[in-house]
């Protein structure tokens, strides 16, 4: 379903992505795992379209010079030349880290807002309906302005506003970070329930790796722009440079 090849990042001379790969077979939930300022974030940017975009809009300003090599396909398709609005409309959603919110707006906004590429009012609202049936407390707060909702709403509603056009790939950045445990295992278990009742190809992100290696069949490990390594947890678990190298365990 995606293929990222060869993807090299520069944000002036560095280098925050090096040659990175990787393959997602649809039907999977695959784990991005690695440290702060690893590239996961950039990675998952770049597979969006964002790096072509954050290039395009700050072109002659003092941040100009992103550097951006390597092709990304997304179901046989080269999509890298696309616009981040074109790769959303063919099925690609990042949630971004942090969730960032329209947070003068409200909740319910927010949702309809992320159902801005559907076709019908109708469809935006059985997708509301199924959006609200996953996270009943986005419902509850829906005419609550977005600013004021906890981190672990905030997590709710990003992850919300991303499935408002029914995504074929979701890309989810971090959800867990900031998060109390409790917490953090609810939203954990409802991105499980998209993966398995909504049928939705994951791609995520995370510093939790024991939350990363009990939700993916298998994980990517990132340190310093690089891919180290990929596989079953216990692949990866059974290394033991990469378990206390790179996975701090
Ligand atoms: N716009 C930018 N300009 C310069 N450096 C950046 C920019 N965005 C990210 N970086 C750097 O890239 C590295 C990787 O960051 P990031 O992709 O956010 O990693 P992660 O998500 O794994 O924490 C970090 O060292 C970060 O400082
Ligand atoms: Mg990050």
């Amino acid at each position: 379903m995606l293929e990222v090849k060869n993807v090299t990042v520069k944000f002036d001379t560095a280098m925050v992505l090096d040659d990175a790969n990787l393959k997602i077979n649809k039907g999977e939930l695959v784990g991005l795992v690695g440290p702060n300022g690893a590239g996961k974030t950039t990675l998952l940017r770049a597979i969006a379209g964002l790096i072509k975009w954050q290039k395009e809009v700050t072109r002659g300003t003092r941040n100009a010079n992103v550097t951006f090599e390597g092709t990304v396909e997304f179901e046989g398709e080269r999509i890298d030349k696309l616009s981040a609005h074109e790769i959303a409309r063919r099925g690609l959603a990042l949630c971004p880290e942090r969730g960032r919110p329209f947070v003068e707006m409200t909740v319910k906004d927010n949702l309809l807002a992320g159902g801005f590429l559907c076709k019908s009012s109708d469809e935006i609202k059985n997708n509301l309906v199924k959006v609200y049936e996953l996270f009943p407390r986005l419902k509850e707060r829906e005419n609550q302005v977005s600013g004021t909702l906890s981190g672990g709403e905030r997590q709710m509603l990003c992850i919300g506003r991303a499935l408002m056009h029914q995504p074929k790939l979701l890309l989810v950045d971090e959800p867990s970070s900031g998060l109390a445990p409790k917490l953090k295992e609810d939203l954990f278990k409802r991105i499980e329930d998209i993966f398995k009742e909504l049928g939705v190809t994951i791609l995520l992100a995370e510093q939790d790796i024991s939350f990363a290696f009990s939700l993916s069949s298998r994980s990517y490990v990132m340190s310093r722009g690089h891919i180290i390594s990929q596989g079953t947890a216990k692949e990866l678990l059974a290394d033991e440079t990469i378990r206390k190298t790179y996975l701090g365990l």
